[in-house]
């Protein structure tokens, strides 16, 4: 069984973004170690974001969900989280796992860390080398996927430490571990990575200090024995997820979109900035601020989008938006090149390989690199046709079904399941906006 995307003459319509994904693991993990109760609104009820919170419980945390979205967290507070009697099974998650194994190692409790096929084949060294100098431990030794077990302990130890990927998720476990570190712990990224865990860990009332390195590197750093207190807080829209409603409007023959409650965020915006450049006609409005982020309701309308080179410095800005990118790069007139965007082969697939692949097998041409991928664009819709191989990647599926809705032939995709891991509305959303999936 298949899931095809068939053409549509038209586009259009208004559509709250759903909840942030990352935002809404880092409030869980946060309120769930907190002093107190903290009531989370518009939380993302994705598989992933689930998965955390299911952690979260089982480390000590009471987690309720109150109404739809809406949870009220009472944190472990100065109790401290204790060992799961159960291996703690994050799915699909990269984010859950790693950032979760920063903050655990900050505790005395030891846990089993699981997820599934793709996220068993995810680089995990990357998280345990510094959690290791820090004094935590990890089984099976030298071993660099999940499964594994991590023994935390309530005095680590305080690092310096310069990652070799500019990864918003490494940086974030080093801090989480840095808050029950003795001493300051001081992470010094290549390049600025979304910071929502430095946002977030202030609105509960921790110190993070942020300051521009030499040349393009960020140095933050967290003193450690600083307590969580709970908050009351509403999560932005994810940007990430707005994509590809914003980029179906760009494609289509009639696209007029609206996708309202977006965070407007620069470590975030990168497929904005780069649509932008391709001649997508965005318009943004301000309506407020929202858990210390800016929100916009954001506009797309049908464009005449022509190929750029992606500047490497948008790159970490727009890490998970390669797959939607793609897609836009093929309906647009030249070529779209990518580079220094290496961290794609070690995503939920191996999203460079991955991409290749979907273009081809929709008749579009494209040439692979180590680091990136470069696309001829088909000055308008491309052939379409082709079966997507989604490989367990969420974004892949959905980049593939946007595709569908302006291809000259339809698109299919092999599986939607993986969808409900970031994003459980996106085809009640594409529907609503005029898009024709079917189960084919
Ligand atoms: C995330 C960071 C990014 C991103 C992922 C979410 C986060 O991963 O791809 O979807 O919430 O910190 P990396 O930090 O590995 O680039």
């Amino acid at each position: 069984m298949a899931w095809t995307s068939f053409p549509v003459d038209r586009f259009q319509g208004a559509i709250r973004a759903p909840g942030d994904k990352s935002c809404s693991h880092r409030a869980l993990m946060l309120a769930g170690a907190a002093n107190g109760v903290s009531e989370i609104s518009g939380l993302l009820e994705g598989e992933d974001v689930i998965n955390t919170a299911r952690a979260m419980q089982a480390l000590g945390a009471e987690v309720e969900q109150t109404a739809p979205k809406r949870w009220r967290i009472k944190g472990v507070g100065e109790a401290g989280l204790r060992s799961p009697f159960a291996p703690l099974d994050f799915g699909n998650s990269g984010t859950g796992s790693r950032l979760l194994m920063g903050l655990m190692a900050g505790y005395d409790l030891t846990a089993e860390l699981t997820g599934d096929k793709s996220l068993s084949s995810r680089p995990m060294a990357r998280i345990t080398d510094p959690l290791k100098l820090m004094g935590a431990q990890f089984t099976p030794e030298g071993r660099d996927k999940l499964p594994l077990t991590l023994t935390g302990r309530a005095d680590l130890t305080p690092i310096s430490y310069a990652p070799k990927q500019a990864s918003a998720q490494v940086k974030s476990a080093i801090l989480l571990a840095g808050l029950n570190a003795d001493g300051l712990t001081e992470v010094t990224e290549l390049h600025a990575t979304r910071d929502h865990t430095e946002r977030m860990l202030r609105s509960f009332g921790v110190d993070v200090s942020v300051r521009p390195g030499r040349g393009s590197q960020n140095l933050v750093s967290i003193r450690g024995g600083q307590s969580l207190q709970a908050v009351e807080t509403s999560i932005p829209g994810d940007p990430s997820s707005a994509a590809f409603l914003i980029a179906g409007a760009l494609i289509s023959p009639s696209g007029g979109v609206v996708v309202e409650h977006i965070m407007s965020n620069e470590t975030r915006d990168g497929f904005f900035q780069a649509a932008g450049r391709m001649g997508a006609g965005l318009g943004a409005e301000e309506i407020g601020d929202g858990a210390g982020e800016r929100l916009v309701d954001l506009q797309a309308a049908t464009s005449e989008l022509k190929g750029c080179t992606i500047p490497e410095t948008l790159v970490a800005a727009m890490i998970d938006e390669f797959p939607i990118l793609a897609v836009i790069a093929a309906f647009a007139k030249g070529e779209t090149r990518v580079r220094g965007a290496e961290e794609l082969r070690v995503k939920e697939s191996d999203r460079i390989s991955a991409i290749v692949a979907m273009l081809r097998v929709n008749g579009v041409e494209v040439e692979e690199h180590d680091d990136g991928f470069t696309v001829m664009g088909c000055d308008g819709p491309p052939p379409g046709g082709g079966l997507v191989e989604t490989r367990h990647d969420h974004r892949i599926a959905m980049s593939a079904l946007v595709m569908g809705t302006a291809s000259q032939k339809p698109v299919a995709v092999d599986d939607i399941a993986m969808i409900a891991t970031s994003y459980p509305e996106f085809l009640d959303h594409m529907r609503t906006l005029g898009a024709d999936i079917r189960e084919t």
